[in-house]
């Protein structure tokens, strides 16, 4: 049975497990590649929003999705706390993520947040990414939130299918990556349980 809640601090290693296995360092998970992933996209969304939400498969955590509703913070805590560990580990993934915590602080204004979503393989193409999809839209709009972003490789095929089957929109084109654009009422309707997709 799926079920989808929302995050708990017992989560925090299975969604860095998952964070790691669907990158590009999947085949090559050191402790190091490992700070440097979960410093780049998961533990700052773990640690300081309440924006996360994991679907849980007979016990195993499968999927999860992160969310920014505070980019001031954000910047901050990235600048303070996770870049300064980047560095030392990857001076090229540090430029690319300083370049993109600037890009989110000057690109998403007050109701606007960016996401970062992952589902473990074994259970990709079953309406898990939908459902947490929907769970993060219902969560955001609570909050006030109108519009939600994200920056995907513009050559990772899944991801960009997945975002414009559920209603995003292809924005711009930033360093290879797509920024794709949605507003919280597409994406209730997109994502609703009872729509036939
Ligand atoms: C992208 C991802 C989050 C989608 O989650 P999901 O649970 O598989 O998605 P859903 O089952 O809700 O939706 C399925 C839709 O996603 C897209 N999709 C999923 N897997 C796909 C694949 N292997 N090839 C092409 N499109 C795919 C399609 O649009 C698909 O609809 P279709 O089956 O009607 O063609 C998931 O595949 C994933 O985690 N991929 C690896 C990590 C990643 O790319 N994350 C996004 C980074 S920006």
């Amino acid at each position: 049975m799926l079920t989808i809640r929302k995050y708990c601090r017992k989560d925090r290693t299975a969604v860095q497990d998952i964070c790691v296995e669907t990158s590009w360092l999947k085949d090559n998970d050191t402790p190091t590649n490992r700070t440097m992933l979960t410093s780049l996209y998961s533990d700052y969304y773990t640690d300081f929003t309440d924006n996360t939400f994991v679907a849980e498969q007979e016990g195993e955590v499968t999927g999860y999705i992160l969310a920014c509703d505070d980019h001031a913070d954000f910047s901050r805590k990235m600048r303070s706390l996770y870049l300064p560990l980047v560095r030392k580990l990857s001076f090229r993934q540090y430029i690319s993520q300083k370049r993109t915590v600037r890009f989110w602080n000057k690109t998403a204004l007050s109701g606007v947040a960016h996401m970062h979503i992952d589902i473990t393989e074994k259970c990709q193409r079953q309406g898990v990414g939908r459902k947490l999809l929907y769970a993060l839209a219902r969560h955001l709009e609570s909050k006030k939130a109108h519009t939600v972003m994200l920056l995907c490789s513009t050559d990772n095929v899944k991801g960009c299918n997945f975002y414009k089957k559920y209603g995003f929109t292809e924005h711009s084109e930033h360093w290879g990556c797509t920024l794709f654009v949605v507003t919280l009422s597409k994406l209730l309707a997109n994502c609703k349980p009872d729509v036939v997709q």
